[in-house]
């Protein structure tokens, strides 16, 4: 299993050593345009597998596409993070043409590759690889709503001061600050509605802390998260490469699923070898119903300022 991550920065090596870590991988490849960055980043994190007991073997490349050669999985992690106070519909002017650059040159040396895009605007970014290869659209999938759910889960274990693994949850719609969708109404501790537990009121919070997720940690941190992010990319591509038909909410090209057409934005999929085997239909409140309609709507305004 060969997977090569685009952009060595704090996201991609994130996430390139949550994959060495799991030790699932034969190899990773890591790829950037600066200069001997990658090869760094990789020569680091292979001087970790004594220390944390992975055999998967880890190479950087400066913008060296050869490398990359027959990459069952790669990721797109390439591109400019948010500052603070910025959204992420505003990277999309630099990210855009990064984006559609990368992915031509991916998919030339790997015609057979499921990509998985990280770098923002994420919905746009996503059908932008759909438009700019015209790969399969089980082939391309978006990482945005395994990360939101994954602060969903930790927003719902501290309201109801349970630990996270008796929560269960998911995060639905555009991976924007107004477009996720908290599916509260799905939300569980322990196979129990979370609204057995919750004032409607202390939902309504979680839900809106949720949504900031990303916003709250750029303002601490002076740029975008990048540790639970990398954790969300390799466990997208653990659920590919160990065909663990695992459902995550991601962002995925849809034609009349959920009523909506022609634009990628996160649903509910079940992940296996072939990328995204089946996406989910799950039933949704008349406000979920109505969040998913006006989600979409911010989609396709980002969509409509590509140049395609
Ligand atoms: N989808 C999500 O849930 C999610 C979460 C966090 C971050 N992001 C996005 O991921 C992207 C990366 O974030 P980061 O914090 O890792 O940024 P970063 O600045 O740390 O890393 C980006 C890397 O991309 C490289 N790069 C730029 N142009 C390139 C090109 N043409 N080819 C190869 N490499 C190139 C840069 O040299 C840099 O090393 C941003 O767009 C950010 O908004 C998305």
């Amino acid at each position: 299993m060969k997977v090569t991550v685009v952009g060595a920065g704090a996201v991609g090596a994130s996430c390139a050593e949550y994959i060495a870590i799991k030790n699932f991988a034969s190899e990773v490849v890591i790829l950037d345009i600066k200069e001997g960055y990658a090869e760094g980043k990789a020569m680091d994190l292979m001087q970790c597998a004594s220390l944390n007991g992975f055999d998967t073997k880890i190479t950087g490349s400066t913008n060296d596409y050869s490398k990359t050669a027959n990459s069952d999985i790669c990721v797109i992690t390439s591109g400019i993070p948010r500052k603070p106070g910025m959204t992420r519909e505003e990277l999309i002017g630099i990210n855009a043409g990064i984006v559609k650059t990368v992915s031509t040159s991916l998919v030339e040396h790997s015609p057979n590759t499921i990509i998985i895009v990280v770098s923002n605007p994420m919905d746009t970014m996503t059908y932008l690889v759909h438009k700019t290869t015209g790969l399969p659209k089980h082939r391309i999938i978006g990482m945005g709503g395994a990360l939101d759910s994954a602060r969903f889960k930790y927003r719902l274990a501290e309201a109801l001061e349970a630990p996270i693994s008796d929560v269960d949850g998911m995060v639905i719609g555009g991976h924007s600050d107004k477009g996720m969708v908290p599916l509260t109404s799905h939300a569980t501790r322990n196979s129990i509605k979370v609204s057995e537990f919750l004032s409607e009121e202390r939902l309504n919070q979680v839900k809106e802390d949720t949504k900031v997720g990303g916003a709250t940690l750029t303002k601490l941190l002076g740029t975008s998260a990048w540790y639970a992010p990398g954790a969300a990319v390799s466990g997208l591509v653990q659920a590919i490469a160990c065909d663990q038909k695992k459902i995550f909410p991601c962002s995925a090209l849809l034609d009349g699923e959920y009523g909506l057409n022609d634009l990628c934005i996160g649903v509910p999929v079940i992940l296996g070898r072939k990328g995204i085997e089946k996406i989910v239909d799950v039933p949704l409140s008349a406000a979920e119903k109505a969040h998913m309609v006006e989600s979409a709507e911010g989609v396709k305004k980002t969509n409509g300022l590509l140049e395609l």
